[in-house]
Protein backbone atom coordinates (compact mmCIF):
# COMPACT_ATOMS: atom_id res chain seq x y z
CA UNK A 1 0.00 0.00 0.00
CA UNK A 2 1.82 3.41 -0.80
CA UNK A 3 1.33 6.43 1.61
CA UNK A 4 -1.77 8.10 -0.53
CA UNK A 5 -3.79 4.91 0.08
CA UNK A 6 -2.27 4.19 3.68
CA UNK A 7 -3.18 8.20 4.62
CA UNK A 8 -6.93 7.43 2.74
CA UNK A 9 -7.57 4.66 5.35
CA UNK A 10 -6.17 5.73 8.58
CA UNK A 11 -9.42 6.95 10.25
CA UNK A 12 -11.83 5.08 11.94
CA UNK A 13 -15.50 6.30 11.45
CA UNK A 14 -16.81 7.37 14.73
CA UNK A 15 -19.84 5.83 15.99
CA UNK A 16 -22.71 8.00 17.41
CA UNK A 17 -21.19 9.58 20.45
CA UNK A 18 -23.54 7.78 22.90
CA UNK A 19 -21.65 4.73 21.29
CA UNK A 20 -18.62 6.12 21.28
CA UNK A 21 -18.97 7.07 24.96
CA UNK A 22 -20.63 4.02 26.94
CA UNK A 23 -19.34 0.77 28.19
CA UNK A 24 -20.91 -2.08 26.78
CA UNK A 25 -22.34 -4.99 29.24
CA UNK A 26 -20.13 -7.64 29.64
CA UNK A 27 -20.06 -11.15 31.35
CA UNK A 28 -17.48 -14.11 30.92
CA UNK A 29 -19.35 -16.30 28.82
CA UNK A 30 -16.78 -18.41 27.50
CA UNK A 31 -15.49 -21.64 28.69
CA UNK A 32 -18.35 -22.82 30.80
CA UNK A 33 -19.42 -26.63 29.31
CA UNK A 34 -18.85 -29.26 31.57
CA UNK A 35 -18.77 -27.28 34.41
CA UNK A 36 -20.73 -27.07 36.94
CA UNK A 37 -22.64 -23.42 36.53
CA UNK A 38 -23.81 -21.48 39.27
CA UNK A 39 -22.73 -18.08 37.68
CA UNK A 40 -25.58 -16.97 35.47
CA UNK A 41 -28.90 -18.16 37.53
CA UNK A 42 -29.46 -20.38 34.39
CA UNK A 43 -31.17 -23.89 34.43
CA UNK A 44 -29.09 -26.10 35.85
CA UNK A 45 -30.33 -29.24 34.44
CA UNK A 46 -31.57 -28.67 30.65
CA UNK A 47 -34.81 -28.21 29.29
CA UNK A 48 -37.96 -30.50 29.09
CA UNK A 49 -37.71 -33.42 26.89
CA UNK A 50 -40.28 -32.54 25.11
CA UNK A 51 -38.19 -29.55 24.23
CA UNK A 52 -35.27 -31.37 22.73
CA UNK A 53 -37.81 -33.57 20.79
CA UNK A 54 -39.38 -30.64 19.08
CA UNK A 55 -36.17 -29.67 18.12
CA UNK A 56 -35.17 -32.77 16.87
CA UNK A 57 -38.28 -32.96 14.54
CA UNK A 58 -37.47 -29.80 13.26
CA UNK A 59 -37.25 -30.53 9.27
CA UNK A 60 -34.66 -29.32 6.53
CA UNK A 61 -37.50 -27.40 4.90
CA UNK A 62 -37.86 -24.91 8.37
CA UNK A 63 -34.35 -24.45 8.45
CA UNK A 64 -34.37 -23.52 4.99
CA UNK A 65 -37.16 -21.10 4.97
CA UNK A 66 -38.05 -17.84 7.41
CA UNK A 67 -39.48 -18.78 10.65
CA UNK A 68 -43.28 -18.33 11.07
CA UNK A 69 -44.65 -17.28 14.34
CA UNK A 70 -48.34 -18.14 13.72
CA UNK A 71 -49.99 -19.42 16.94
CA UNK A 72 -46.84 -18.34 18.96
CA UNK A 73 -48.52 -15.25 21.32
CA UNK A 74 -51.74 -17.22 21.62
CA UNK A 75 -49.82 -20.11 23.07
CA UNK A 76 -48.09 -17.58 25.62
CA UNK A 77 -51.14 -16.13 26.66
CA UNK A 78 -53.25 -19.25 26.87
CA UNK A 79 -49.69 -20.23 29.16
CA UNK A 80 -49.91 -17.54 31.51
CA UNK A 81 -54.22 -17.49 31.98
CA UNK A 82 -53.84 -20.88 32.95
CA UNK A 83 -51.89 -19.40 35.83
CA UNK A 84 -53.89 -16.60 37.41
CA UNK A 85 -54.41 -13.23 35.38
CA UNK A 86 -55.99 -10.19 36.08
CA UNK A 87 -58.48 -10.01 32.74
CA UNK A 88 -57.77 -12.69 30.43
CA UNK A 89 -54.61 -11.66 28.31
CA UNK A 90 -55.09 -11.43 24.35
CA UNK A 91 -51.96 -12.23 22.38
CA UNK A 92 -51.65 -8.94 20.72
CA UNK A 93 -50.87 -8.00 24.71
CA UNK A 94 -47.76 -9.76 24.22
CA UNK A 95 -44.50 -9.39 22.40
CA UNK A 96 -41.96 -11.86 21.19
CA UNK A 97 -38.35 -11.28 21.17
CA UNK A 98 -34.79 -12.92 20.78
CA UNK A 99 -34.24 -13.11 24.86
CA UNK A 100 -35.65 -10.53 27.23
CA UNK A 101 -32.16 -8.48 26.74
CA UNK A 102 -33.66 -7.80 23.48
CA UNK A 103 -37.04 -6.94 24.80
CA UNK A 104 -35.28 -4.55 27.30
CA UNK A 105 -32.99 -3.14 24.30
CA UNK A 106 -36.50 -2.52 21.87
CA UNK A 107 -37.83 -1.07 24.94
CA UNK A 108 -35.53 1.61 25.28
CA UNK A 109 -35.32 2.15 21.30
CA UNK A 110 -38.73 2.71 21.26
CA UNK A 111 -39.08 5.43 24.55
CA UNK A 112 -35.90 6.13 25.54
CA UNK A 113 -35.25 9.91 24.15
CA UNK A 114 -32.14 11.48 24.40
CA UNK A 115 -31.53 13.42 27.61
CA UNK A 116 -34.79 12.28 29.38
CA UNK A 117 -34.44 9.89 32.62
CA UNK A 118 -33.90 6.59 33.00
CA UNK A 119 -34.60 5.20 36.53
CA UNK A 120 -34.13 2.21 38.12
CA UNK A 121 -32.02 0.44 41.40
CA UNK A 122 -28.58 0.17 42.48
CA UNK A 123 -26.98 -2.72 42.18
CA UNK A 124 -29.59 -4.25 39.32
CA UNK A 125 -29.31 -6.29 36.63
CA UNK A 126 -26.41 -4.82 34.09
CA UNK A 127 -28.04 -4.53 30.74
CA UNK A 128 -30.34 -1.78 31.37
CA UNK A 129 -27.52 1.14 31.26
CA UNK A 130 -25.45 0.26 28.58
CA UNK A 131 -29.36 0.38 26.87
CA UNK A 132 -29.72 3.24 28.12
CA UNK A 133 -26.78 4.64 27.12
CA UNK A 134 -27.10 3.87 23.56
CA UNK A 135 -30.03 5.99 23.51
CA UNK A 136 -28.20 9.36 25.51
CA UNK A 137 -30.26 9.17 28.48
CA UNK A 138 -29.72 10.41 31.99
CA UNK A 139 -29.10 7.05 34.15
CA UNK A 140 -30.67 7.73 37.65
CA UNK A 141 -29.90 4.90 40.28
CA UNK A 142 -31.59 4.63 43.62
CA UNK A 143 -29.60 2.02 46.28
CA UNK A 144 -31.50 -0.38 48.06
CA UNK A 145 -31.91 0.23 51.57
CA UNK A 146 -29.86 -1.54 54.64
CA UNK A 147 -28.22 -4.64 54.86
CA UNK A 148 -31.26 -6.39 53.70
CA UNK A 149 -31.76 -4.44 50.31
CA UNK A 150 -34.63 -3.26 51.17
CA UNK A 151 -37.08 -1.94 48.32
CA UNK A 152 -36.88 1.98 48.12
CA UNK A 153 -39.92 3.04 47.96
CA UNK A 154 -40.02 6.22 48.93
CA UNK A 155 -37.22 7.61 47.31
CA UNK A 156 -38.66 5.80 43.97
CA UNK A 157 -41.95 7.34 44.26
CA UNK A 158 -39.73 11.04 45.07
CA UNK A 159 -37.99 10.59 41.65
CA UNK A 160 -40.71 9.53 39.61
CA UNK A 161 -42.40 12.91 41.02
CA UNK A 162 -39.65 14.92 40.32
CA UNK A 163 -38.07 13.59 37.11
CA UNK A 164 -40.79 12.20 35.66
CA UNK A 165 -38.42 9.71 33.59
CA UNK A 166 -39.39 8.11 30.53
CA UNK A 167 -38.11 4.65 31.69
CA UNK A 168 -38.18 2.84 35.05
CA UNK A 169 -37.09 -0.29 35.13
CA UNK A 170 -37.98 -2.69 38.51
CA UNK A 171 -36.44 -5.78 38.37
CA UNK A 172 -38.52 -8.14 40.44
CA UNK A 173 -37.07 -10.01 42.03
CA UNK A 174 -33.91 -8.16 41.79
CA UNK A 175 -30.94 -9.78 39.81
CA UNK A 176 -28.81 -10.14 42.31
CA UNK A 177 -30.47 -9.03 45.79
CA UNK A 178 -33.43 -10.99 45.67
CA UNK A 179 -35.89 -8.21 46.42
CA UNK A 180 -38.75 -8.34 46.00
CA UNK A 181 -41.94 -5.53 45.58
CA UNK A 182 -45.26 -6.49 45.65
CA UNK A 183 -47.79 -5.56 42.82
CA UNK A 184 -49.73 -3.69 45.02
CA UNK A 185 -46.79 -1.20 45.28
CA UNK A 186 -45.67 -1.43 41.80
CA UNK A 187 -49.57 -0.62 40.33
CA UNK A 188 -49.26 2.33 43.26
CA UNK A 189 -45.61 3.56 41.53
CA UNK A 190 -47.17 3.12 38.19
CA UNK A 191 -49.82 5.25 39.02
CA UNK A 192 -47.18 7.95 40.59
CA UNK A 193 -46.26 9.30 36.69
CA UNK A 194 -48.53 8.12 34.15
CA UNK A 195 -46.03 8.92 31.43
CA UNK A 196 -43.05 7.33 32.85
CA UNK A 197 -43.30 2.96 31.36
CA UNK A 198 -42.81 1.06 34.51
CA UNK A 199 -40.95 -1.98 32.94
CA UNK A 200 -41.15 -5.19 35.91
CA UNK A 201 -38.43 -7.77 34.92
CA UNK A 202 -39.71 -10.70 35.90
CA UNK A 203 -37.08 -13.02 34.90
CA UNK A 204 -36.81 -14.95 38.45
CA UNK A 205 -40.58 -14.31 39.22
CA UNK A 206 -41.15 -18.37 38.96
CA UNK A 207 -39.11 -18.37 42.14
CA UNK A 208 -41.31 -15.84 43.99
CA UNK A 209 -44.74 -16.83 42.91
CA UNK A 210 -45.21 -13.16 42.86
CA UNK A 211 -45.70 -11.89 39.11
CA UNK A 212 -47.55 -8.75 39.12
CA UNK A 213 -49.87 -9.96 36.34
CA UNK A 214 -52.75 -11.00 37.85
CA UNK A 215 -53.21 -7.43 39.26
CA UNK A 216 -52.69 -5.45 36.17
CA UNK A 217 -55.46 -4.91 33.60
CA UNK A 218 -53.23 -3.19 31.02
CA UNK A 219 -56.32 -2.04 29.39
CA UNK A 220 -56.82 0.05 32.28
CA UNK A 221 -53.48 0.73 33.51
CA UNK A 222 -51.22 1.53 30.29
CA UNK A 223 -47.82 2.13 31.35
CA UNK A 224 -46.82 -1.35 33.09
CA UNK A 225 -44.63 -4.19 30.73
CA UNK A 226 -43.96 -7.16 31.97
CA UNK A 227 -40.95 -9.51 30.82
CA UNK A 228 -40.59 -12.88 31.26
CA UNK A 229 -38.52 -15.36 29.73
CA UNK A 230 -37.67 -18.91 29.11
CA UNK A 231 -34.32 -18.47 29.58
CA UNK A 232 -33.88 -19.58 32.88
CA UNK A 233 -36.82 -21.80 34.36
CA UNK A 234 -37.71 -23.49 30.85
CA UNK A 235 -33.61 -23.96 30.20
CA UNK A 236 -33.90 -22.24 27.07
CA UNK A 237 -31.38 -19.57 27.57
CA UNK A 238 -29.04 -20.88 24.70
CA UNK A 239 -31.94 -20.38 22.22
CA UNK A 240 -33.49 -17.15 23.24
CA UNK A 241 -36.63 -16.06 23.51
CA UNK A 242 -38.51 -13.92 26.09
CA UNK A 243 -41.39 -11.70 26.18
CA UNK A 244 -42.71 -8.59 26.82
CA UNK A 245 -46.56 -8.31 28.16
CA UNK A 246 -48.52 -5.23 28.13
CA UNK A 247 -51.12 -2.79 26.88
CA UNK A 248 -51.38 -3.73 22.84
CA UNK A 249 -50.12 -0.21 22.03
CA UNK A 250 -47.31 -0.66 23.93
CA UNK A 251 -46.48 -3.75 22.60
CA UNK A 252 -47.18 -2.21 19.16
CA UNK A 253 -44.15 0.32 19.45
CA UNK A 254 -41.93 -2.18 21.24
CA UNK A 255 -42.35 -4.81 18.45
CA UNK A 256 -42.00 -1.39 15.64
CA UNK A 257 -37.96 -1.50 16.19
CA UNK A 258 -37.60 -5.18 15.59
CA UNK A 259 -36.26 -6.96 13.05
CA UNK A 260 -39.11 -9.22 11.25
CA UNK A 261 -37.31 -12.65 11.39
CA UNK A 262 -35.04 -11.99 15.12
CA UNK A 263 -36.41 -15.24 16.49
CA UNK A 264 -35.92 -18.02 14.47
CA UNK A 265 -37.21 -21.36 13.91
CA UNK A 266 -35.84 -23.15 16.85
CA UNK A 267 -36.48 -20.86 19.20
CA UNK A 268 -40.25 -21.07 18.23
CA UNK A 269 -40.33 -24.89 18.27
CA UNK A 270 -38.73 -25.06 21.54
CA UNK A 271 -41.28 -22.25 22.99
CA UNK A 272 -44.14 -24.44 21.68
CA UNK A 273 -42.59 -27.22 23.45
CA UNK A 274 -41.55 -25.38 26.58
CA UNK A 275 -44.97 -23.96 27.11
CA UNK A 276 -46.84 -27.26 26.28
CA UNK A 277 -45.11 -28.98 29.28
CA UNK A 278 -45.88 -26.19 32.62
CA UNK A 279 -45.54 -29.99 34.89
CA UNK A 280 -41.21 -30.01 34.03
CA UNK A 281 -41.25 -26.14 34.97
CA UNK A 282 -43.15 -26.28 37.93
CA UNK A 283 -41.11 -29.51 39.08
CA UNK A 284 -37.88 -27.48 38.79
CA UNK A 285 -38.90 -24.60 40.77
CA UNK A 286 -39.76 -27.24 43.22
CA UNK A 287 -36.65 -28.61 43.28
CA UNK A 288 -34.66 -25.06 43.53
CA UNK A 289 -36.63 -23.80 46.15
CA UNK A 290 -35.84 -26.98 47.95
CA UNK A 291 -32.21 -26.75 47.46
CA UNK A 292 -32.66 -23.24 48.51
CA UNK A 293 -33.55 -24.52 52.02
CA UNK A 294 -31.09 -27.03 52.76
CA UNK A 295 -27.87 -24.16 51.35
CA UNK A 296 -29.78 -22.08 54.00
CA UNK A 297 -28.92 -24.23 56.39
CA UNK A 298 -25.35 -25.25 55.59
CA UNK A 299 -24.89 -21.06 55.22
CA UNK A 300 -26.60 -20.58 58.61
CA UNK A 301 -24.53 -23.21 60.92
CA UNK A 302 -21.13 -21.96 58.96
CA UNK A 303 -21.84 -18.42 60.28
CA UNK A 304 -21.00 -16.29 56.81
CA UNK A 305 -22.17 -13.06 55.77
CA UNK A 306 -24.63 -14.18 53.12
CA UNK A 307 -27.80 -13.46 51.68
CA UNK A 308 -30.41 -14.72 50.34
CA UNK A 309 -34.07 -13.73 49.03
CA UNK A 310 -35.71 -14.29 46.67
CA UNK A 311 -34.73 -15.98 43.16
CA UNK A 312 -32.48 -18.60 42.24
CA UNK A 313 -29.45 -17.59 43.76
CA UNK A 314 -27.80 -15.94 46.75
CA UNK A 315 -25.27 -13.78 47.59
CA UNK A 316 -21.77 -14.95 49.89
CA UNK A 317 -19.24 -13.13 51.31
CA UNK A 318 -16.10 -15.33 51.67
CA UNK A 319 -14.18 -15.04 55.03
CA UNK A 320 -10.99 -15.32 52.55
CA UNK A 321 -10.17 -13.04 49.19
CA UNK A 322 -13.32 -13.58 47.38
CA UNK A 323 -10.58 -13.28 44.11
CA UNK A 324 -8.85 -16.58 45.38
CA UNK A 325 -12.31 -18.44 46.76
CA UNK A 326 -13.68 -17.82 43.08
CA UNK A 327 -10.56 -19.21 41.48
CA UNK A 328 -10.57 -22.14 44.17
CA UNK A 329 -13.98 -23.27 42.97
CA UNK A 330 -13.16 -22.60 39.04
CA UNK A 331 -10.52 -24.99 40.08
CA UNK A 332 -12.89 -27.72 41.74
CA UNK A 333 -14.99 -27.36 38.46
CA UNK A 334 -17.92 -24.51 39.59
CA UNK A 335 -18.15 -21.58 37.91
CA UNK A 336 -19.62 -18.66 40.49
CA UNK A 337 -20.19 -14.98 39.58
CA UNK A 338 -17.84 -12.57 41.37
CA UNK A 339 -19.55 -9.31 42.37
CA UNK A 340 -16.58 -7.32 42.57
CA UNK A 341 -16.81 -3.13 42.26
CA UNK A 342 -20.21 -3.66 42.46
CA UNK A 343 -21.98 -0.82 44.72
CA UNK A 344 -23.33 -2.20 47.79
CA UNK A 345 -22.29 -5.93 47.54
CA UNK A 346 -18.66 -5.67 46.20
CA UNK A 347 -16.40 -8.82 47.90
CA UNK A 348 -19.66 -11.32 47.87
CA UNK A 349 -20.15 -13.89 44.78
CA UNK A 350 -23.11 -14.47 43.34
CA UNK A 351 -24.62 -17.93 43.42
CA UNK A 352 -26.90 -19.49 41.41
CA UNK A 353 -28.74 -22.30 43.07
CA UNK A 354 -29.57 -25.80 41.05
CA UNK A 355 -30.76 -28.78 42.46
CA UNK A 356 -29.81 -30.39 45.86
CA UNK A 357 -27.74 -32.94 44.60
CA UNK A 358 -25.60 -29.48 43.28
CA UNK A 359 -25.93 -27.08 45.93
CA UNK A 360 -24.21 -30.68 48.05
CA UNK A 361 -21.27 -30.58 45.20
CA UNK A 362 -20.94 -26.42 45.43
CA UNK A 363 -20.70 -26.59 49.29
CA UNK A 364 -18.36 -29.10 49.77
CA UNK A 365 -16.32 -27.19 48.11
CA UNK A 366 -17.17 -24.00 48.85
CA UNK A 367 -15.68 -25.36 52.17
CA UNK A 368 -12.12 -26.21 51.36
CA UNK A 369 -12.25 -23.21 48.85
CA UNK A 370 -12.94 -20.62 51.56
CA UNK A 371 -10.85 -22.90 53.85
CA UNK A 372 -13.48 -23.40 56.05
CA UNK A 373 -12.33 -27.02 56.36
CA UNK A 374 -9.16 -28.19 55.28
C1 LIG B 1 -32.86 -9.69 35.44
C2 LIG B 1 -32.56 -10.24 34.10
N1 LIG B 1 -33.22 -9.77 33.04
C3 LIG B 1 -32.99 -10.25 31.80
C4 LIG B 1 -32.05 -11.24 31.58
C5 LIG B 1 -31.83 -11.74 30.19
O1 LIG B 1 -32.80 -12.71 29.91
P1 LIG B 1 -32.87 -13.44 28.51
O2 LIG B 1 -32.00 -14.66 28.58
O3 LIG B 1 -34.32 -13.77 28.30
O4 LIG B 1 -32.37 -12.47 27.49
C6 LIG B 1 -31.32 -11.76 32.67
C7 LIG B 1 -30.31 -12.79 32.46
O5 LIG B 1 -29.43 -13.03 33.25
C8 LIG B 1 -31.58 -11.25 33.97
O6 LIG B 1 -30.94 -11.69 35.04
Amino acid sequence: MDSLEESLFDEIPSARSEIENMNAYSAPLEGRRNLLRLDFNENTIGPSPKVLEAIQSISPEEISIYPEYNGLTKAIADNLNAKKTSTKLAPNQIGIFNGVDAAIHSTFYAYGDRNKNFLTTLPTFGYYNPCASMQGMKIIEIPYIGSNFAFPFNEIKKALIELEPKILIICNPNNPTGTNISAKKITELAQVSKKTLVVIDELYEAFSGESVLPYVNFDKIKNIVVLQSLSKTSGLAGLRIGFAIGNKNVIDRISRVTGPYDINSFAVAAAFAALGDQNYVDNYVIEVLQAKEWIKSELLKANLKYHLNFGNYFLVWPNNNTDEVETNLKNAGILVRNMKGKPLINGSLRISIGTTIQMKEFWEAYKIADKLIH
